[in-house]
């Protein structure tokens, strides 16, 4: 294929956005992509559902808008596999890369003494060191983008969650490690965090769910594009580094920590 530098006269944004074949990373690679960006997408087991989401943004925008990258992010060699295929991308090699989502999550409830270390250690090894080898690995087309990282975090800092110890306190290293490189990295490289709330219930929470709602200035919960929407903003903004973004409705305003 031939990979041009320029697109309509303008440098081609690259992107990876890990997670991305369902729900709301889908959500941000289709938005990404409507907006003119080529997005790594990539997924674990979601292959189907990412090949179509392709196929709706090639036909909606008339151009190829991305492709697929396949790794299992507990899995060092498949994380190495990954960077590699980025770092070695024509385009990317072009154009470096602009955007970097730290998406891809695993969300489950049980209290502290049922959960045994080897899940703590799956989801610290998902939150926390992937989001750490991906940004280092493609830390030189990132610097050659002048691009932008982002954690996808959430809104459980500083409180207690019953049943969500692992997860809550592996977003909290992803925060922090998001917030250290905003320092760290610039002024090449921006690193912010999106903060969702309530936004789309697991399949097991949709009662809990229903209660947080109550809580939520707002009144209702949010929905995919809105998380898609601020990525897109930090992305697109060049004066944006170290911020957390909060996409919860005014739930966190509601309940300071
Ligand atoms: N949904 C909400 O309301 C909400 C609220 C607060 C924060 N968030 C955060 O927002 C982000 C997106 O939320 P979501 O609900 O759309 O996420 P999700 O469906 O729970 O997970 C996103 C993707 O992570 C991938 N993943 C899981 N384990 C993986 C592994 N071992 N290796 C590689 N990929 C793996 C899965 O890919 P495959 O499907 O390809 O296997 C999955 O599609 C997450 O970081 C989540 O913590 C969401």
């Amino acid at each position: 294929m031939n990979w041009t530098l320029v697109v309509g006269g303008m440098t081609q944004h690259v992107a990876l956005i890990t997670g991305a074949g369902h729900r709301l990373g889908a959500a941000t690679a289709q938005r990404l992509m409507d907006e003119g960006w080529y997005v790594f997408i990539h997924v674990r087991s979601s292959v189907e559902q990412a090949e179509q989401n392709l196929r709706d943004a090639a036909s909606r925008n008339e151009r190829v808008c991305g492709e697929i990258l396949q790794a299992d992010l507990t899995v060092d060699a498949e994380v190495e596999g990954l960077v590699k295929s980025v770092i070695q991308h024509p385009l990317v090699k072009a154009n470096g890369l602009a955007g970097l989502v730290h998406n891809a999550s695993f969300y489950s409830q049980a209290s502290f003494e049922d959960t045994p270390l080897e899940t703590y250690r799956l989801l610290n090894r998902l939150h926390m060191e992937a989001p750490y080898a991906l940004s280092q690995g493609c830390l030189a087309p990132l610097k050659q983008a002048q691009g932008c990282i982002i954690g996808i975090v959430d809104t459980s800092w500083g409180r207690a969650w019953e049943g969500l110890a692992h997860y809550t306190s592996s977003k909290a290293g992803l925060r922090q490690l998001m917030l250290n490189l905003a320092g760290e990295l610039a002024p090449e490289v921006r690193v912010n965090c999106v903060a969702p709330g309530a936004i789309m219930a697991a399949d097991w929470e949709s009662e809990h769910f229903t209660k947080v709602l109550e809580k939520v200035p707002m009144g209702r919960s949010g929905e995919a594009n809105d998380i898609a929407g601020a990525v897109h903003h930090l992305l697109s903004s060049p004066m944006l580094s170290g911020q957390v973004l909060h996409v919860d409705g005014g739930w966190t305003a509601n309940e300071p920590q």
